[in-house]
This record gives C-alpha cells, sequence and structure tokens, in this order.
C-alpha cells in the first residue's frame, strides 16, 4: 500500500483503517482529498481568513484533510465532524502516526450540534445524499455572509439534482471543470436564506409487525426494508429466554427488534460503527417496544472490540461490503472474527449474504463447519458454531 502523502511540500505517512487488511494498492488519500486541500491551503495562505477561527472538516475518510491541515497549520482549531467511528480513529491512529497536534481537535459525530461560528468549512460529499441534505440542513444554520464554504467530489457524483440541493439550502451553486476526475462546488450563500428544515429521523412500519423503524439520515436502507434483511426476517433462529444476542451492524436495529418480538425475554446488544445507525436502533426499540429497552443496549463499536470474549450466545449480521467507496469483503471477515471470539462454546453466528460472495468458505475455515439453512435467487442464510 503506498502511504506516502506529499503535499505542497508536506510529506505524511497515510494509512487506511484498519490496518491490516488486504487493502495493498488503495491509498488513505484521493485526488478529492488533494483538490479540497490546495483551495483550502490558498484560503489559508491568503490572509483572508483568520487560523485562530475553528476550520470545521466533514467526512475526511481516513484522516488526509484534518492530518495535511495541522502539519501546516499546528495551531489551527480543527472540528472533525464524522458519522463513521472508523474513519474517526482512523484520523486519530494518522495524526499519532506523524505526530501532529491532537489537543485542539475537536471530535463530533454526525448528530452534534456545529460550533456557532468557523473560519473555513471543508467539505467531502458524502454518498448518501440524505445524510448530505442533513449535513446541509445544519450548515445552513451557521453558515454567515462571508463564511468560505469548500465542497468537491468526484466529478460523476455532481449531478444537476445535487446542485439543485445546494441551490435550495445555502445559495446559488455552480461546479467547477473537472480536474483529475473531480470537481468543487462554489456557493454563494444566500440572504437570507429559508429556516433550515430537516424530516430527520424518519420512521416507517415494518409491515405486518405492529413494529416502526426509525432512521436518522445516513442509516442504510433509511427509507425501505433492505431486501437482504427481508429474507433475515423469515429465517431468525428461536432463542432461549435470557440468552444474549448482538445485532452486529445493526442499521436502525431491525434484525434485533424483531429477534425481540419473538423471544421478549431476550437481552440484546444493537452495535454499528455508525453514530447515526446507533441512535436509529434505539429510537426503533423506544417506539416499538419501550418496555424492553432496559434489556437492551447500544454501542458504537469497530466490530464487537469492546465486547468480552465468550459472552453471548447468539450474533446475528447482515454484513457491509463496502467502505465510504471501495466494495470489499473486509468489513465482513473482522466481523466473523469478532463474532467467533465474542460466542460462548456452543455460541452461532447466522447471517444473510449475497450468494456469490466467498461467505461460506470463510465461516467454515473460522468456525471450522458452515451450514445453508436457507437460499433463495439472490440471497443465503448461513450459520455457524462456536465449538469450542
Ligand atoms: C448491510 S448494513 C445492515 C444494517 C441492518 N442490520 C439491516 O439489516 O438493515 C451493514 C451495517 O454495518 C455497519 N458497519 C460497517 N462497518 C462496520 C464496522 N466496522 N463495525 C460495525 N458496524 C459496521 C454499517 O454502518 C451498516 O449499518
Amino acid at each position: 500500500m503506498n502511504t506516502h502523502f506529499t503535499l505542497a511540500g508536506i510529506h505524511l505517512q497515510l494509512k487506511r483503517w484498519p490496518t491490516d487488511t488486504d487493502f495493498v494498492n488503495l491509498q488513505a488519500w484521493d485526488a478529492v482529498d488533494e483538490l479540497l486541500l490546495s483551495a483550502a491551503l490558498k484560503r489559508l495562505a491568503s490572509n483572508q481568513l483568520s487560523v485562530s477561527q475553528p476550520v470545521l472538516v466533514l467526512n475526511d475518510q481516513f484522516g488526509a484533510l484534518s492530518c495535511l491541515l495541522l502539519a501546516r497549520y499546528p495551531q489551527l482549531q480543527l472540528v472533525h465532524v464524522s458519522d463513521s467511528l472508523v474513519s474517526q480513529q482512523a484520523c486519530k491512529a494518522n495524526l499519532q502516526l506523524n505526530q501532529l497536534p491532537t489537543q485542539q481537535v475537536q471530535w463530533l459525530d454526525s448528530l452534534a450540534p456545529l460550533p456557532d461560528s468557523f473560519a473555513l468549512v471543508l467539505m467531502r460529499i458524502p454518498r448518501d445524499h440524505g445524510y448530505l441534505a442533513y449535513q446541509l440542513n445544519l450548515l445552513g444554520a451557521k453558515l454567515q455572509h462571508g463564511d468560505q464554504l469548500l465542497v468537491a467530489a468526484r466529478a460523476r457524483d455532481i449531478h444537476k439534482n445535487l446542485l439543485l440541493l445546494f441551490h435550495n439550502t445555502l445559495g446559488p451553486t455552480s461546479a467547477s471543470l473537472t480536474q483529475r476526475k473531480c470537481r468543487y462546488l462554489q456557493t454563494s450563500l444566500a440572504t437570507p436564506r429559508h429556516a433550515p428544515q430537516s424530516d430527520w429521523p424518519k420512521s416507517w412500519p415494518l409491515e405486518q409487525t405492529g413494529l416502526t423503524l426509525v432512521n436518522h439520515a445516513n442509516v442504510f436502507s433509511g427509507e425501505r426494508l433492505d431486501i437482504g434483511a427481508r429474507f433475515f426476517l423469515q429465517h431468525l433462529p428461536t432463542t432461549e429466554p435470557e440468552q444474549r444476542l448482538v445485532d452486529l451492524g445493526c442499521g436502525n436495529g431491525v434484525l434485533g427488534l424483531s429477534a425481540l418480538v419473538a423471544n421478549p425475554a431476550l437481552q440484546v446488544l444493537f452495535s454499528d460503527e455508525s453514530a447515526m445507525a446507533v441512535a436509529s436502533a434505539k429510537l426503533s426499540v423506544a417506539q416499538s417496544l419501550p418496555a424492553l429497552l432496559e434489556q437492551c443496549t447500544f454501542s458504537q463499536d469497530d466490530g464487537l472490540s469492546q465486547l468480552a470474549d465468550q459472552s453471548v450466545d447468539w450474533v446475528l449480521c447482515n454484513p457491509p461490503f463496502h467502505q465510504q467507496d471501495t466494495i470489499t469483503s473486509h468489513l465482513a471477515r473482522q466481523m466473523f472474527h469478532d463474532a467467533w471470539r465474542v460466542l460462548k462454546p456452543g455460541g452461532r453466528l447466522r447471517i444473510v449474504a449475497n450468494r456469490h460472495l466467498p461467505y461460506g468458505q470463510q465461516l467454515s475455515a473460522l468456525f471450522g463447519g458452515v451450514r445453508c439453512l436457507a437460499s433463495q435467487k439472490k440471497f443465503v442464510i448461513l450459520e455457524s458454531e462456536r465449538r469450542k
């Protein structure tokens, strides 16, 4: 993996996260980071901006934006905003790797209020446009005339609807010409702007169950049931009273919640690396089964890193197949390892998987066996038991 990042005469070592993957050819930064950083360094150098005012960095993937800004301006007050715990951990690790200052970085998750004023905003456009609209609404409430907003994305992700979203939320917006397959946006803040409106979190009924699912903006399958999850719901395990079950990568909590309906004496941990997912799962349980909230715990975690070995009876998982923009199987593999570690002997991992993915072989190698419980055209339900 190339870890040597150089820009504007500054050399850094940057790693993706987690570091022990087979991402041999992938870097921890891309041309979008480079475009944003070049523009930001120009603005900061031109003395138009005061480095004593915070710089807001939204959706920094592995810390390239934050690390380079702090390498150039070690006194900078930087506010790092991310929904992803993994991105936050990557940024912290890369700051440490390059011996960069961390004490003046404020770490905010996606649900935290933004600071009242800032000198500059750097934003990578997130994959999910509901989440983008949510972030633009937050920014719209804070940005003032003269504030500087730098936004960039891959050229293929910038289109008419996206410009319209910026236009409607912040003001007239145009896109630059394409440079190295990326473009940045220029927005003139309209004054006055419409009062920001957020229609998140959204709630919808889970058909034929009486349950309500609640979703914040950046949650997987936020407005309807995922087709893999739908198949999984037909094949949930029969659990014993007071067993402990983990909904790993819980999203809005649909799997754990449904397991609780079948067995109201179950103890359930809802776990996800996304702040919005964990908050959504909690809202889903609070709305659908408020009396059972006390036997549920909610954790923002990378995999199950905070959970003790051999402590649970069941893990249910609809594994992720991409990290940010990259399709990958390493997250699923990491989750299977974590599941094996936290399961008691005799405990079981049950997953839904796209049938073309090699999860069966991976589970068989790790657990010493795997059973296919059900299959249809697109998905399979697989189960492995921890033997000792
Ligand atoms: C395919 S979605 C499944 C969501 C939900 N369980 C469902 O079935 O609708 C995968 C989930 O894994 C989460 N995830 C991705 N990487 C993770 C990690 N390293 N640790 C924990 N959760 C992760 C994502 O945020 C996402 O909510």
